[in-house]
């Protein structure tokens, strides 16, 4: 077994070198999968690693918004995803056509779009955001109204920090919704000492129990920075391999078994490999799409 899997990692590596490839994995892919990356991160550093890479082809291990985002970013790579099925249903929780409805009912208000969006939503907002940096990007624009899509409970999440009137949408993350209170306090009695971390993306009753609300990328760097050695995590549970990772001496306990993303979980050690054999599956925006994406995801980047 273990014989198997390093053979498929030496043809991945051999295939990345003769590709001109870079293999982007996000936190919540499996274990093996992120082993093989090149970069493992939230959907911020992500973006900004395939918008630095001098790679030609950019293999991502995520789902289907992430690899949009890469192309929007990088229209002269070839960006390839292992398994075309593995979207984002809280992404498809929003069309273009249905924000444009939105956006006519609030004529004096900007449009921030979570990254977990399609392209074409992205080119009908003005600027984006991921949930590291959702705060500070609603607190950049210049309007008092905010329409922030898709996710209702991240839209909740930013406004208790900010003035601007929030407008949401009613979407939201079916792996994240699956965390409750119970779940929390329940962990809490077996683990009193551990601190308890979630995504913006849980309900506000699963927030307001949280010592710290964070991205998954936020949540890697203050496990490694804080002086707790033990810690509740309230996100998706392909996390817990990159913390038990870097952080050998502190103990990770996932709040619930529940918190699994099957469209993240598609992507296999196979399936990066046959990606990168036959080149397959390859996004593309289209470049009118692409042109008006950029503008909302360059804007995010700027201020990051
Ligand atoms: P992060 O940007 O925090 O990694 O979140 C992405 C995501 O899809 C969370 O469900
Ligand atoms: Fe989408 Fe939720 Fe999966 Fe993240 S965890 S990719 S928001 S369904």
């Amino acid at each position: 077994m273990i014989k198997h899997a390093s053979s498929i990692s030496d043809k991945i590596k051999a295939l990345v070198k003769k590709r001109n490839a870079i293999i982007l994995a996000h936190n919540y892919q499996r274990g093996e999968v992120q082993d093989i990356a090149d970069y493992v991160g939230d959907s911020l550093g992500l973006s900004q690693n395939a918008a630095k890479s001098n790679a030609e082809v950019i293999v991502f291990c995520g789902v289907h918004f992430m690899a949009e985002t890469a192309s929007i970013l990088c229209p002269d790579k070839i960006v390839l995803m292992p398994d075309l099925k593995a979207g984002c249903p809280m992404a498809n929780m929003i069309t273009a056509k249905s924000l444009r409805s939105l956006k006519d009912k609030h004529p004096e208000a900007t449009t921030v779009c979570y990254v977990n969006t399609s392209a074409e939503v992205k080119a009908e907002s003005d600027i984006c955001c991921t949930s590291s940096n959702a705060v500070k990007v609603v607190e950049s624009v210049k309007e008092s109204e905010v329409i922030f899509v898709p996710d209702k409970y991240l839209a909740h999440y930013v406004s208790r920090k900010t003035t601007k009137k929030i407008i949401s949408w009613n979407g939201f993350c079916p792996t994240h919704v699956k965390i409750l209170p119970e779940h929390i306090e329940k962990q809490k009695i077996l683990h009193p000492n551990a601190e308890v971390m979630v995504h913006p993306e849980c309900t506000p009753p699963v927030i307001d129990l949280a010592n710290k609300v964070l991205s998954t990328g936020g949540m890697c760097k203050y496990a490694k920075e804080s002086t707790a050695r033990e810690f509740i995590v309230g996100t998706e549970s392909g996390i817990l391999h990159r913390l038990r990772k870097e952080n050998p001496n502190k103990k990770f306990y996932p709040i619930t078994d529940l918190a699994i993303c099957p469209n993240m979980k598609l992507n296999t050690l196979e399936k990066t490999l046959w990606s990168l054999q036959d080149m397959k599956h390859e996004i593309k925006v289209p470049q009118n799409i692409r042109l008006k994406a950029i503008n909302a995801v360059d804007k995010m980047l700027e201020i990051s």
